[in-house]
């Protein structure tokens, strides 16, 4: 066996580890391994396909980001070209794609990647591809799989800013107003909101209004808390309007989420008139090593995927279907994106805890 792999979209905690299983595994096997660099943008590129061994993966479970490289825009149906007169076009390089997977003699390709890059790896699949997808996101929006990798960290991280905000707020009386990733999910703003005890958490799920928060905040006051800790997933929505988005296009082409927690922010200012300060976690979410249990997660996707390829069950990805891995066909894994159910016990839990979703 010949096998490659590939890391697509947004990095997140936990790459590394993936790679590291999967060149292990499969070289026990007496297989060998490719990596392809930047997505599928490795395949045109020269020294774009790297040979894999145990020397290449040693050291790298602990660290962030990927030694393969990725993108969030190397989709090969939809592929930029830059013509002689400058102007970029976009062209359908997907059955080169498949047409230098022969050529390399690759037997399957492992392709690590949330629903952007799965979504991707269906497609390809097919067109004949042996695709076998390991389910990759910080935003843990992918329905098929109980979590990804990547989450836990994103939130650990979070969660350690949002505790240093604690002291600040309070030092000044203020309203420290912080926006987290996740996309239209609000697990990331969720989980760490509610772990580092946030007064008020404002997912897309929950469409919020403002007063409710002021309300919230107020009563702090009253109580003689006089500071105020807001969650804002970058994906809020307020009661009858719509997510916050930025000018400029996304890296896939879509609206580029942006400003929900600025918005929050100026509107509590206004309704309160208690200093308040907005800021932006953004990629820090995204970075740094993967705590424990990404690592492990990251290393169970990586052999179970050589286990899909060894039994030839391709077309499908890995998910954690605690305690076990399960084989979920790719086209049913992009199908849904997994947001918090609102009646979550974790939401009654942090409701019972007095926190303001603003409804
Ligand atoms: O999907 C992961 C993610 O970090 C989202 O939480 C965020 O909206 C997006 O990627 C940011 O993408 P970019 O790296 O293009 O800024």
């Amino acid at each position: 066996m010949r096998i490659a792999i590939n890391t697509g979209g947004g990095d997140a905690p936990g790459l590394n580890a993936v790679v590291r299983a999967v060149v292990l595994a499969a070289e026990r096997r007496g297989w060998e391994v490719v990596g392809i660099r930047q997505g599928y943008d490795g395949l045109f590129m020269e020294g774009g396909v790297v040979p894999l061994d145990g020397a290449s993966v040693s050291g790298i479970t602990h660290r962030g980001g990927t030694i393969l490289g990725s993108t969030n825009r190397g989709n090969p149906f939809r592929f930029p070209v830059e013509g002689a007169d400058g102007a970029v076009k976009v062209v359908d390089r997907s059955s080169e794609v498949v047409g230098r997977m022969e050529a390399l003699g690759i037997d399957c390709l492992i392709a690590v990647g949330g629903d952007g890059s799965l979504r991707i790896a269906a497609e390809l699949a097919g067109k004949g591809l042996k695709v076998v997808g390991v389910p990759k996101t910080i935003d843990n929006d992918l329905d098929a799989t109980a979590v990804t990798f990547g989450f836990h960290t994103a939130v650990q991280t979070a969660t350690d800013a949002i505790d240093k905000l604690h002291s600040t707020a309070e030092s000044h009386r203020r309203v420290m107003v912080v926006e987290l990733m996740g996309r239209h999910a609000g697990w990331i703003a969720l989980f760490a909101g509610f772990a580092a005890t946030a007064d008020a958490i404002l997912i897309p799920e929950i469409p919020y209004e403002l007063a409710k928060v002021a309300a919230k905040i107020e009563s702090r006051w009253a109580k003689g808390r006089e500071f105020a800790i807001v969650v804002v997933a970058e994906g809020a929505v307020p009661q009858g309007g719509e997510a916050s988005y930025l000018d400029e296009l996304g890296a896939g082409g879509g609206r580029r989420l942006g400003g929900a927690g600025k918005r929050v922010a100026r509107g509590l200012e206004a309704l309160t008139g208690k200093e308040t300060r907005s800021l932006v976690l953004g990629h820090l979410q995204r970075g740094g090593r993967p705590i424990a249990y990404d690592r492990i997660l990251s290393l169970r996707f990586g052999a179970a995927a050589v286990e899909f390829a060894e039994r030839g069950q391709f077309k499908h990805i890995v998910a954690l279907d605690p305690p076990y891995m399960r084989a979920v066909p790719l086209a049913e894994a992009v199908r849904k994106l997994k947001t918090v159910p609102t009646d979550w016990d974790m939401v009654r839990a942090a409701r019972a805890m007095g926190v303001s979703f603003g409804d």
